[in-house]
């Protein structure tokens, strides 16, 4: 036994005891000729002392530690004079008899502690240093415990846990795939799902009526916080089922897994809002509820009074940033120069000063009376004290970057609370999305999810307003402003997965070549199934309290995809690359 206790272990309560523990030196300093240690490990820190009295020898030992070595000590559990309450194991130190150095180490690159010393890309490359710190650590133990916490109630829900392989076919979600050569079949490759939505549909036609699976997937797209190229989704799919069975079975899960790993009860129900009031109101398909702020339309109010600004747009909209109206000039033209960036695309900011005296200031006073801005204001239910923000332009596009411009006023003002939790479902979400410069309907979700049953006549209409009109059996779980998840029903039958792909102008031998085992399998009784997926590193990251879902993940790539720790993606050698039949084009960029 090379311990017999860890080192978040020990308490007041184990006074007097003779123990043996082991871990790593993460500080080792003389204070009086006493050495002070402190041993870490993943369960905590406790802290070591060696006595000036000591055996020379052990004094010795002692003043050799560097940080990071590995020791075996034993000794005796004793209360500390100077109690550290920020420790869990603050009330005791160890007076030390013995010390076995297990392994020595090379001074590490950054300081391993609580908080480092360390830039991003020198802890990255040395992870397994950075992964000993407690936050990371924290932060692993959550994702282990959310894992449990997900097997746990869905096994309860009669769930079977079925993996699915990871060489396949190209999958429908619209992302680009990672491909890999296949040296028996040269010049085909397998695809690395995207999801394994097509096996798991294939799963419900085998009968296996609820299955998950915490599964990894692949998508090469750019990289933002949320996004990594390989990243981990709970994935589940139900048959006989319309989508309350899905959606109650699954905030079931979500209230269970915020009640057991962080200790919450989340709204029960959780709130339903349809696509079309998250995009009028909060200008995102995924509103941060947490604060109100909503946006409202003030279209009929700010036109007609000669600013071509307005006139000439579809859609004038507003949100009232609260107490705001103190904003100086300075700040107004910071604000304005930040919806200007690419990112947000606005072409301009007006604004209305709402002022604690009941008068208004605008940057429209010249074309607007008194009374005019007054109602703009009251439009968008603004109070003295608040500073109006108005964007115009596309309908659509003039309330997505008024959603964006919402959460930088939410962020400002500190509504964000990362400890305060507001889950919502989005649904009822328009099926396709009509796009001019290919002037084609593309599927919002994939070219599986179903139309609602009341607007079928639509979907068979070949009117394209009619089309525009339907809606998906689709829906997303959405926490903080982040999607957490997204699914839908699914269609089965083969006429109304025809009539899918027509409207998406596959044809049919397209359809057959990328889903044709699909298109087959549904002719031999496919049941009705829907189902959907959490992002698991996007559930862990905010649990956690955090919108970068890097820290959640043990062994994570850069925002260049890039895992610096093993130098990943290289080039290969030539031997490899003609035995996968593979000719290079590219230029390699450290010749
Ligand atoms: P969707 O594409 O919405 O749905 O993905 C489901 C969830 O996966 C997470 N996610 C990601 N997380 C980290 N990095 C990424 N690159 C990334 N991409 C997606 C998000 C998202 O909500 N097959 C459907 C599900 C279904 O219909 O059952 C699908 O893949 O949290």
């Amino acid at each position: 036994m090379y311990r017999s206790h860890n080192c978040g272990e020990l308490r007041i309560s184990n006074a007097g005891q003779e123990v043996t523990l082991a871990g790593w030196v993460q500080r080792a300093r003389k204070l009086g000729g006493m050495t002070f240690v402190d041993l870490r490990d993943r369960y905590g820190i406790t802290q070591l002392v060696v006595e000036a009295t000591a055996d020379a020898a052990l004094v010795e030992t002692a003043s050799s530690l560097g940080r990071e070595y590995v020791i075996q000590v034993k000794g005796k559990v004793v209360e500390r004079q100077s109690k550290n309450p920020k420790m869990e194991t603050g009330d005791i130190e160890i007076i030390v008899s013995a010390i076995n150095i297990l392994n020595k180490s090379v001074t590490p690159p950054f300081t391993i502690e609580e908080n480092s010393d360390g830039g991003e890309d020198l802890r990255a490359k040395y992870r397994y240093l950075d992964l000993r710190r407690p936050p990371l650590q924290k932060a692993l133990a959550l994702r282990h415990r959310l894992a449990q916490e997900i097997r746990t109630y869905l096994d309860q829900q009669g769930f079977m846990e079925i993996e699915t392989p990871y060489l396949i076919k190209s999958t429908p979600e619209g992302a680009r795939d990672f491909v890999v050569p296949s040296r028996m079949n040269p010049g085909q490759f397998y695809a690395l799902p995207q999801s394994p939505q097509t096996f798991k549909q294939l799963l419900m036609v085998a009968g296996y009526d609820r299955y998950f699976q915490i599964v990894r997937c692949f998508r090469d797209e750019d990289l933002r916080a949320d996004r990594q190229p390989e990243f981990t989704r709970i994935d589940c799919e139900m048959s006989f089922v319309e989508q309350e069975d899905v959606l109650n079975t699954f905030e079931g899960m979500m209230r269970q897994m915020f009640k057991n790993a962080v200790g919450v009860d989340i709204p029960n129900p959780i709130p339903r809002m349809s696509w079309y009031d998250a995009m009028d109101f909060y200008g995102s398909d995924k509103p941060d509820i947490r604060f109100d702020m909503k946006i409202h339309e003030i279209t009929s109010v700010a036109q007609g009074h000669g600013f071509s600004v307005f006139d000439s747009c579809e859609y004038v909209g507003a949100i009232a940033a609260t107490g705001c109206a103190e904003y100086t000039r300075k700040e107004i033209d910071a604000l304005t120069e930040w919806v200007k960036r690419p990112q947000v695309g606005a072409k301009g900011l007006v604004y209305i000063k709402c002022n604690a005296d009941g008068t208004y200031k605008s940057s429209v006073d010249k074309f607007y009376t008194p009374e005019e801005v007054k109602a703009m204001a009251d439009a968008a239910e603004a109070k003295a004290g608040d500073l109006v923000l108005i964007l115009c332009g596309g309908r659509r596009k003039a309330q997505t970057m008024l959603g964006v411009l919402r959460i930088e006023m939410g962020n400002r003002l500190g509504y964000r609370d990362p400890k305060v939790f507001a889950p919502l479902w989005i649904v009822d979400f328009p099926l396709f999305e009509w796009d001019d410069e290919t002037n084609r309907f593309y599927a919002m979700h994939h070219p599986f999810t179903a139309p609602k049953p009341e607007h079928l006549d639509w979907y068979y209409s070949d009117k394209k307003e009619d089309l525009e009109r339907v809606c998906a059996n689709a829906y997303d779980f959405v926490l903080n402003g982040t999607e957490l998840g997204g699914g839908s029903i699914r269609i089965h039958e083969a006429a109304m997965q025809e009539r899918m792909f027509e409207i998406l102008g596959i044809t049919k031998e397209d359809a057959d070549y990328k889903f044709g085992f699909i298109i087959n399998a549904f002719k031999f009784g496919a049941p009705p199934h829907g189902g959907l997926a959490f992002g698991f590193d996007r559930v862990c990251a905010l649990f956690g309290g955090q919108e970068t879902i890097r820290d959640y993940i043990a062994f994570p790539k850069n925002n260049q995809g890039r895992d610096v720790m093993i130098d990943s993606p290289s080039a290969i050698d030539q031997v490899q690359m003609d035995e996968l039949m593979i000719v290079s084009t590219a230029q390699n960029t450290e010749e």
